[in-house]
């Protein structure tokens, strides 16, 4: 199966939840549930507590993301934190293009692909995000929509950089909503951005690339999910703010 071929992700994302104390306490309790689970465990944190995830994380398998990056090297841009600074810091993963950072702070196509081509160039993973609207989807445009955000994401990106891309489709209405997407609508888009990541590389870069699903993915429904053929684990928000909870997603994922 190919399913194989490629490895099952667990990323939380923890937004702009935990304070230094609750992201310790979260941490110590997810280090020993994480310990013999056999999927990637990433914890996507706020910059004020990747400090103290790297530090409790260390020798763990547990690696430690930021939730965005800029896509300059250095510079006048108040408030912003480069690749490299994270990268610097020890930080493996980041993730570009989150909805609410395209719904609230004017993320476009074209700067999710500047800051793809950033983290990547400074030699962070990128956990990729891509998802329709609820308008979108009941227009029927959710695959081209989810089609022109990989294509543009992917612009100028070698195949051997690709491959340090993880992406997750998450569909916008099913985000923080409580709304997710059957399993079948989930599997069916991510099965079409792996067709497209097909026609933009080769079909074994294609295969080997980690498809999350997210949205509203909990210790519920996540068997179901992660079941699925093109489905490679997930990018959790409310469930990774629990220990039990994300740990019940660390076990399915490993299953
Ligand atoms: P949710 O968030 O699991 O709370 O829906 C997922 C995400 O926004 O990445």
């Amino acid at each position: 199966m190919n399913k194989n071929l490629r490895k099952a992700v667990i990323a939380g994302n923890w937004k702009m939840n935990m304070d230094r104390k609750g992201a310790e306490k979260l941490i110590n309790e997810l280090k020993p549930i994480a310990a013999d689970k056999t999927c990637g465990v990433v914890i996507c944190v706020p910059y004020t507590d990747l400090e103290t995830a790297l530090r409790l994380t260390e020798g763990t398998n547990i690696a430690v993301g930021a939730e965005n990056c800029h896509f300059k090297k250095s510079g006048a841009f108040t408030g912003e934190i480069a690749a490299d600074m994270l990268k610097e810091m020890g930080v493996e993963y980041v993730i570009i293009g989150h909805s609410e950072r395209r719904q609230y702070f004017a993320e476009t196509d074209l700067t999710v692909n500047r800051r793809v081509k950033a983290a990547l160039a400074a030699g962070l993973k990128v956990i990729l995000c891509v998802g329709e609207m609820l308008s979108e989807r009941e227009d029927g445009i959710t695959e081209d929509v989810v089609e022109l955000q990989t294509v543009a994401a992917f612009t100028g990106i070698s195949a051997e950089d690709a491959k340090n891309v993880i992406i997750a489709y998450e569909p916008v209405w099913a985000i923080g909503t409580g709304k997710t997407a059957t399993a079948e609508q989930a599997e069916e888009v991510c099965a079409f951005i792996r067709g497209v990541v097909a026609k933009r590389y080769d079909q074994a870069i294609a295969d080997g690339m980690t498809i999350q699903y997210g949205g509203s993915m909990n210790e519920k429904n996540a068997a179901e999910l992660l079941a699925k053929e093109n489905i490679d684990g997930g990018l959790i928000g409310g469930a990774s703010l629990v220990a039990e909870k994300f740990g019940v997603l660390l076990a399915e994922a490993s299953k």
